[in-house]
């Protein structure tokens, strides 16, 4: 692709293991320094292309340098146009809220105001939270057991991974879990959450709040029926709280509708998005709020980059590329192409093996296998040049999410990277039980 490194001297890891924080998370996992990307690829300075199904966590939906975007943006900075703008009116801000006003929400026959909290996922679950506490003078809000919704204090509060949650050093509140949909066959967690909300001895405090993702992405894609959306969408109304829709992860497309929850055909109360909302990796958030709940005074909610004008030029572009592009189509069609092949190749490994998904966003559970199995085929996946990630519990689910403008070819590159590795891994692990030999995948790949 003409994309190797032209560098004279290439760059070693020490640079980050001696002086960036211990804290550094993704790269331990593709220990690897790139420099470019392009569409599904990620490139090292060595010039190895990498296929990207772990796509910035979700942030690069529309392709990593994608032409169209990229090149509205270089346009805008080419013109001088603004890039700082704390909160101020400015023309990209206005352009991006009128295309999403027209082209996104009026066409779904949804009326929201759009507040711009900052420019991460964690910032709009922020604004979200403060809204709903405000608009029902409530501190609490109910949360679903598995669901991700960000790092500071008040999103860690509903986060449930243990040891994000310890890592805080301070005790999380004001949040009550209930158990998700799918982790227990026999509990109708609607009827679970209308008892603890209507019975006075349940000891849980009336919520001013639920949030929910439709699909839990870093909880190991575990989805809501469409029917339970509803249903939820009846309780909120009737215990006269708000319901929060987390498509951070979910939204722009991602599981082939433009927001995850039109399945249900809902109109959530609030909506927080981020990630492929800034079109290319930029970074951008936004809440979208019923007009009756926009009850923050001037000021009440703030922060320096709120208006970040690259972000805006960039998602509004996006939006475009999208409805040009058909998008939202191609990612039905190319997610049917993942489903087919996970469901005529899983069986052939092992029928331990499980998958679930929507769109372009699927889990392919090891949760039957020994702790660490998941880990030895991210680990075989990038030593075969396909980026992954897990999710799930103890990560036991390995997540799929390809650009929803991923060719053909390249998506079924990547497809078979994974089989090949999940049938290296999970082969020698059941050969392993059945000989009773002890096969220990943690310390494999720690
Ligand atoms: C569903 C969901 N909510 C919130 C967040 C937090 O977003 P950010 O990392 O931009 O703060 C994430 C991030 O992965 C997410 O997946």
């Amino acid at each position: 692709m003409g994309l190797e490194n032209t560098n004279d001297v290439l760059m070693e890891t020490a640079v980050f293991e001696e002086f960036e924080s211990n804290v550094r998370s993704y790269c331990r996992k593709y220990p690897v320094i790139f420099s470019k990307a392009k569409g599904s690829l990620l490139i090292d300075q060595n010039g190895i292309e990498y296929i990207d199904f772990l796509c910035g966590a979700g942030s690069c939906n529309y392709g990593h340098n994608n032409d169209y975007i990229k090149g509205k943006v270089i346009e805008y900075l080419q013109n001088d146009g603004l890039v700082h703008g704390l909160d101020m009116y400015s023309i990209a801000k206005g352009e991006f809220i009128q295309f999403m006003q027209k082209y996104v929400l009026a066409p779904r026959g949804l009326n929201y105001k759009i507040l711009f909290p900052g420019p991460t996922g964690t910032n709009a679950v922020e604004a979200a939270l403060k809204i709903a506490r405000k608009a029902k003078g409530r501190s609490n809000i109910l949360a679903l057991m598995g669901g991700f919704h960000g790092m500071t204090l008040g999103a860690l509060a509903l986060t449930t991974e243990r040891s994000a949650r310890e890592a805080c050093g301070v005790t999380l509140g004001n949040a009550t879990h209930v158990p998700h949909p799918s982790m227990m066959k026999n509990l109708d967690t609607i009827e679970y959450i209308d008892m603890i909300l209507s019975d006075d001895h349940s000891g849980v405090d009336k919520p001013a709040a639920i949030i929910v993702e439709s699909v839990q992405g870093e909880g190991g894609i575990n989805i809501v029926p469409d029917q339970w959306l509803r249903d939820i969408r009846a309780l909120c109304d009737k215990h006269d709280m708000l319901l929060i829709l987390d498509e951070i992860q979910t939204g722009c497309g991602r599981t082939g509708t433009f927001f995850s929850f039109e399945r249900g055909g809902i109109s959530p109360d609030i909506v927080v998005m981020a990630k492929s909302i800034g079109g290319i990796g930029m970074p951008c958030s936004i809440a979208l709020v019923k007009p009756e709940y926009d009850v923050l005074a001037p000021g009440e909610h703030n922060g320096t980059f709120r208006g970040f004008q690259l972000s805006f030029v960039a998602g509004k572009a996006a939006l475009e590329f999208m409805l040009k592009e058909n998008v939202l189509d191609e990612t039905v069609r190319k997610g049917k192409i993942v489903q087919d092949y996970l469901a005529a190749n899983l069986p052939l490994i092992d029928p331990g093996l499980t998958f679930r998904g929507l769109g372009l966003m699927w889990g392919i559970d090891c949760g039957a296998y020994p702790a660490g199995t998941a880990h030895q085929i991210r680990q075989l996946c990038f030593e075969n040049r396909l980026i992954l990630e897990l999710s799930g519990r103890e990560d036991s689910v390995v997540k799929l999410m390809p650009a929803l403008t991923t060719d053909d070819a390249t998506l079924m590159q990547g497809l078979e990277i994974v089989r090949s590795a999940i049938t290296q891994v999970i082969t020698a692990t059941v050969a392993s039980q059945t000989t009773g030999d002890e096969q220990d995948n943690t310390k494999l790949f720690a």
